[in-house]
């Protein structure tokens, strides 16, 4: 089998030297950086960000690095301060740009960023949170809700900030494990192991629960956001400090229960509860994919899940290789088969989460396509025989 394999290479590389192909993430950062990516501190753009480092990363091409530490530059000011920050405004969507800084403290060790860093840090310090200490997805908006998205756009700041400059802050630590406490207790589904949008302690979202305050339905991309944070928070959390394992336990059951709900396509419904699974308007969601099998692969390789899973993560990437990467005409790379927002601010019913977003609309791309698909070419091109061994 070997020797048939190095012949056939061999005779296909002595007739035609096939060039290299692009690696997926060097063809995903061109694209971004060709259309232009808007300089600001919004989630949507530090989750792109957050891709870009995994193609410096990866590739270690200077230009990337360049071009991302300007479009960084253009929100951090010399000072340290923040462009647009608002002090007294409070979403925790806003609170994941940390990250980039953060980069970027890491690589230059310049006081600029760790100042803005420690802005976007204190403001935990005064953000308002429900009567059981969880804070406000957004207020005065969403007064009272957390939801899983949430839980990755702040907690993971907060928890690499933490280790950075306060890692024997009990507090801080066992503050960010209480998060994932108080919303695994309210929308986690003891039976299927999925957890749903989000929850209002309040009780009063037209959603809510009379009882728990959980939302309706199981939103694919949230849980995808909430798989990716605890992988990010088990990475950087404490192992000596009691919060660990319950953060563990909580990774290793959702990817439980994601391989139980996985469709056998390799995909994953947008909504994913009964009795939406099979309902015809529901379909499979590339961005909920992406994020679960970017969390897979990691997690197996990390040694946090066993590699039972990894037929479960290679199915995910089969699906994201052949049916939602797609080449545009200008031969940059498009992202299909998504939704473009999902949100609790109506009814949280399942015809409001459907809206099915076609892959023209190129510029919502960057709305959704975070960096799982370079992370993946990444563990691919770095642990290739790892790979390989993992497919028999
Ligand atoms: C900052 O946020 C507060 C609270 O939402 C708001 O009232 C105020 O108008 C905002 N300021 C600016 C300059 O946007
Ligand atoms: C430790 O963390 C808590 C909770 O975030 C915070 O209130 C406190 O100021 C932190 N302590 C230090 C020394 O930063
Ligand atoms: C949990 O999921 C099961 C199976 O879909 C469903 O029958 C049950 O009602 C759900 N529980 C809650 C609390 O929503
Ligand atoms: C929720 O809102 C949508 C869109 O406005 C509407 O079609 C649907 O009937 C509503 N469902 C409920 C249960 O109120």
């Amino acid at each position: 089998m070997k020797t048939t394999t190095i012949l056939a290479l061999a005779t296909v590389a002595a007739a035609a030297p096939a060039p290299a192909p692009v690696p997926y993430v060097q063809w995903l950062a061109d694209s971004f950086i060709k259309r232009g990516v808007v300089r600001d501190f919004h989630y949507t753009t530090a989750v792109i960000h957050k891709g870009i480092e995994a193609a410096i990363e990866l590739t270690g091409t200077k230009s990337y690095s360049t071009w991302y530490k300007n479009q960084v530059d253009a929100v951090v000011r010399p000072d340290g301060s923040i462009v647009n920050w608002n002090a007294s405004w409070y979403s925790i969507d806003d609170q994941r740009f940390g990250n980039n800084v953060l980069y970027w403290y890491e690589r230059t060790g310049e006081a600029k960023y760790k100042t803005a860093a420690t802005t976007i840090r204190r403001k935990f310090d005064t953000y308002p949170r429900t009567p059981l200490g969880g804070f406000y997805h957004r207020n005065p908006i969403y007064t009272g809700q957390m939801w899983l998205d949430g839980i990755y756009m702040g907690h993971t700041f907060y928890s690499k900030y933490v280790s950075l400059f306060e890692p024997n802050n009990k507090t801080a630590w066992e503050d960010i494990v209480h998060q994932f406490d108080l919303i695994e207790s309210r929308t986690r589904n003891k039976t299927t192991g999925l957890l749903v949008h989000g929850y209002d302690e309040d009780l009063s979202a037209v959603w809510a629960d009379p009882k728990t305050g959980a939302a309706p339905n199981v939103w694919s991309r949230a849980v995808g956001w909430y798989f990716m944070a605890l992988l990010e928070v088990l990475e950087i959390y404490p192992k000596d400090l009691p919060g660990y394992a319950r953060l563990l336990g909580y990774y290793t059951s959702l990817a439980a229960a994601l391989q139980k709900a996985q469709h056998p396509s390799g995909g994953y419904y947008l909504i994913m509860n009964e009795p939406y699974t099979s309902d015809k308007r529901n379909y499979l969601e590339s961005s909920a994919t992406s994020q679960f099998t970017w969390s897979f692969l990691r997690g197996i390789r990390l040694g946090l899940l066993p590699s039972k899973y990894k037929t479960t993560a290679l199915k995910g990437w089969e699906i994201i290789k052949n049916k939602y990467i797609k080449k545009n005409a200008d031969g940059t790379l498009n992202w299909e088969g998504t939704v473009e927002v999902g949100s609790l601010n109506s009814n949280g019913t399942f015809e409001v989460s459907i809206p099915y977003l076609r892959g023209y609309y190129v510029l919502t791309v960057h709305v959704v396509l975070h960096l799982s698909p370079s992370c993946l070419q990444r563990l691919q091109r770095r642990w290739t025989s790892y790979l390989d061994s993992l497919r028999d």
